[in-house]
């Protein structure tokens, strides 16, 4: 197994490239199951988990191919379709779940392995069911696969009230509705980014769809759906990450491909923390206002609130900050799990069930911790940029799972940074 050893440094400067949305290549992948056309996707990021979603896709029958770039992939699924996403595969990664309404949208069944919990929560799909229930499909869980089948072979518009604007569930049921018979509407519709990028995709093959970016997402069914080349939308919280680098031991970051509006509520702590961002005609540069971050209060909400996946990294950066910082966990019920690894480098971190509160110290100290989960595992990284010593990372997996390069990207801003294979 790899890790990586970072060893605090000076001041960090240059220019750091954005790929393109982890969470927006894994919902459009699973489109291609909608069409019998080719779907081109370009911008696609180099990570562990397209590569889960690309071996899921061909086991449905998909042809997927990664083009000589690297970053495009080209996709089609004319041919006989494989209704079952195995448990092996799914187990993998959670998002394995979106190709449940593409399934069920073209073929009218579908048998998906439920994800199973992970590091961060239990993870449940009630309002993916829910919801694909109203749309007319049965559904049954039978050794712990989804068991669903569209009623008449073709599922129907329906009115549907979300409890939670679940990102996941907004993105099955937009995808199933676009070939049900009639009009479907979600209220209370996850509002991200990677929703709107989608639905932008989703238009250029076909469907008819109106107030994505709104809690409100309206979808009229049409009989079938046509290709399309479509850009990843970058980043935004591998954007959020490298934002936070200065913060930790000074210098000047541009983050190439940056954009303030996919990223508003952050950028408000950030200012609150004493962190400077101005627009460039590049992207985003950042740097420290002072040698001081300022201690600040998060609380993590679905879009355009605080974006849970960027608690970790925001917490590392608030361990140092002059004075006591309460972070509050919304989304998920598991999600300090980095909390206790900070700890081991001096940081001073009270959890109670959803809130962390941290107390600012001086300074860090390298120490050998491990990564429990994607977002947790750049944390550490990011905390071992400031604090005194070496700090060696362990579990590097996670990271591989939604971080490209991440050792050649900070290395290239003076980062002392490097993977060993152990
Ligand atoms: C997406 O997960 C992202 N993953 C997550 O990013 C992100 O943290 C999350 O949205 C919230 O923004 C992808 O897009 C692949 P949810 P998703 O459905 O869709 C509960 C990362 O680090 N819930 O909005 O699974 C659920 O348990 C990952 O890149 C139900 O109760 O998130 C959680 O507490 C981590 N029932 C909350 O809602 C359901 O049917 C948010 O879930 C669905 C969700």
């Amino acid at each position: 197994m790899d890790s990586i050893l970072v060893r605090g440094g000076g001041p960090l400067n240059g220019q750091i490239p954005i790929a393109g949305a982890k969470n927006a290549c894994l919902a459009l992948m699973p489109a291609t199951l909608l069409s019998e056309e080719p779907l081109t996707l370009t911008n696609a990021p180099r990570l562990s988990d397209i590569k889960t979603m690309t071996e899921l896709l061909r086991s449905l029958g998909s042809e997927v191919a990664m083009m000589q770039d690297g970053k495009t992939l080209a996709m089609s699924c004319h041919s006989e379709i494989n209704t079952r996403a195995e448990y092996d595969i799914v187990r993998k990664m959670r998002a394995s779940n979106l190709v449940l309404g593409p399934l069920l949208a073209r073929e009218g069944v579908a048998e998906v392995s439920l994800p199973g919990g992970c590091a961060i929560g239990a993870r449940p799909m009630d309002i993916h069911t829910d919801g694909l229930t109203l749309m007319g499909a049965d559904i049954e869980l039978r050794d712990g696969y989804l068991h669903a089948k569209a009623q008449g072979g073709r599922l129907k518009g329906a009115v549907i009230d979300f409890p939670f604007a679940s990102v996941g569930a907004t993105e099955n049921i937009m995808m199933a509705a676009t070939l049900a018979k009639g009009t479907t509407v979600i209220n209370n519709a996850a509002r991200e980014p990677e929703i709107v990028d989608l639905a932008d995709c989703l238009r250029k093959m076909g469907a008819q769809i109106d107030g994505d970016g709104t809690s409100t997402i309206t979808i009229q069914g049409v009989d079938r759906l046509g290709g399309a080349t479509h850009p990843v939308v970058i980043d935004r919280i591998e954007l959020g990450t490298y934002m936070l680098a200065p913060a930790f031991c000074g210098g000047e970051i541009e983050c190439l491909g940056g954009r303030m509006d996919l990223l508003t509520s952050f950028c408000v702590k950030l200012d609150e923390a004493g962190i400077d961002v101005t627009e460039t005609d590049k992207g985003l540069k950042v740097k420290r206002r002072t040698d001081e971050i300022k201690a600040i209060n998060i609380t993590t909400e679905p879009f355009p609130g605080f974006p849970t996946d960027l608690q970790a990294q925001m917490m590392a950066v608030l361990c140092t900050a002059n004075g006591t910082s309460v972070l509050e966990e919304k989304i998920f019920e598991n999600r300090f799990m980095h909390a206790p690894e900070l700890v081991r480098m001096g940081a001073k971190i009270d959890v109670a069930g959803g809130t962390a509160t941290v107390t600012g110290v001086n300074k860090l100290k390298g120490a050998p911790v491990m990564a429990t989960d994607l977002r947790a595992s750049i944390s550490l990284i990011l905390a071992g940029l400031g604090a005194e010593g070496e700090t060696k990372v362990s579990r590097v997996y996670h990271l591989d799972r939604g971080y490209e390069k991440v050792v050649c990207k900070l290395q290239a801003v003076g980062a002392q940074i490097e993977r060993i294979s152990e």
